[in-house]
């Protein structure tokens, strides 16, 4: 089959499609019709991410595509339309092999490039806000980097969850056209957004703030928050890991909370299914949007992980691999 495969741990540029030997067929075969691009893949290339790979190794968390074969007890069968997750990595190839929970029927009404776009954002989102941050009717969530993959989900779910309004920081009037497109309510830009929060919400600040960016916004993101608000802190694009002072917990009585989400799966079996449970449906009825990714041909995969890394990626970033 056709992978892509990063021999060595100089950034995206690295990426070169290879071919080598299918996976072995002890779990549900899929092959796959697209590959999800997301944040850790670009990490994962510099030998930056938490997870270290062995050299060399196939990038991609998530794919879509359709069963080949499947394990009888696993409830999947041949040409059954799925997306997958590969977690980490694995995922930017011809072929996957994956464990049956790792597997989840994709709504007729999903393409397979929005397919492979759904799985690693919109279950770390839904984790996000109805695990972790208690998201309850009526509440406001502002989100961060919201012209990203975990942004734009954000921006898709969130209503969907009960959030009355939903505030997207961007850093460009560009990609404020891509967090109203996702459903924004209002947009504000990075530089002074604390300022723009407090105005739009008449002074009271924000329920939620859904954070995958980090840095220096950091401080100004609790200043943002109303009375009994949670931050949620999903990741660090940003490049820096902020530090909290606590007296500005109990000052306002907010809380900061982390979103682990493969962590919390680990930890929780049934969990990936669970969340799959309650979120098709709501794909299938229109309730929340399909992502309307931006589609790069198999061959360029380095280019595609490269712009994640240069802040050129709008909404999800997807591969398509047939
Ligand atoms: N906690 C979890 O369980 C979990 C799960 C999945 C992903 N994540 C994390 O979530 C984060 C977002 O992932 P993603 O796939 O949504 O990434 P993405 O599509 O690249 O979006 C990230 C956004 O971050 C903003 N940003 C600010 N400074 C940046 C910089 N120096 N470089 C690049 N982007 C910068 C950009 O928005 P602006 O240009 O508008 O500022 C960009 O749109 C990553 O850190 C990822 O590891 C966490």
């Amino acid at each position: 089959m056709r992978a892509i495969q990063i021999p060595r741990l100089d950034g995206p540029e690295a990426a070169e499609l290879v071919e080598i030997a299918e996976p072995d067929s002890d779990g549900v075969v899929i092959d796959v019709h697209a590959a999800g691009v997301a944040f850790p893949d670009a990490l994962q290339t510099r030998g930056l991410y938490q997870h270290k790979a062995e050299l060399p190794y196939i990038p991609g968390a998530e794919v879509a595509g359709v069963v080949r074969s499947a394990p009888q007890e696993s409830g999947f069968g041949a040409g059954d339309r799925v997306a997958g997750l590969c977690m980490l990595t694995g995922g930017m190839a011809e072929v996957v092999t994956l464990p049956p929970d790792r597997v989840f029927a994709l709504p007729d009404n999903v393409s397979f490039e929005a397919g492979a776009g759904i799985l690693f954002n919109d279950l770390t989102v839904h984790c996000a806000l109805r695990t972790r941050g208690r998201l309850t009717e009526g509440e406001t969530v502002l989100v961060h980097g919201a012209a990203g993959g975990i942004g734009t989900s954000a921006l898709r779910l969130a209503p969907a969850f009960g959030a009355a309004r939903t505030i997207a920081v961007v850093s460009t009037e560009a990609k404020g056209d891509i967090a109203r497109a996702a459903g924004a309510t209002d947009v504000v830009l990075v530089d002074g957004f604390k300022d723009a929060v407090k105005e739009l919400t008449g002074g009271r600040g924000v329920d939620i703030v859904l954070d995958p960016v980090g840095g220096d916004r950091f401080t100004d993101s609790l200043r943002s928050l109303a009375p009994a608000g949670r931050l949620l802190v999903v990741g660090f694009t940003g490049g820096e890991i902020p530090t909290v002072r606590v007296n500005r917990l109990l000052l306002n009585n907010v809380d900061t909370i982390g979103v682990g989400w493969g962590a919390w799966a680990t930890t929780h079996p049934g969990y990936l299914a669970k969340q799959w449970t309650e979120l098709a449906p709501l794909l299938a009825s229109g309730a929340i949007s399909a992502p309307a990714p931006v589609v790069f041909p198999f061959e360029q995969a380095g280019a595609a992980i490269a712009s994640l890394e240069n802040r050129t990626a709008v909404g999800k970033v997807v591969l398509k691999i047939r």
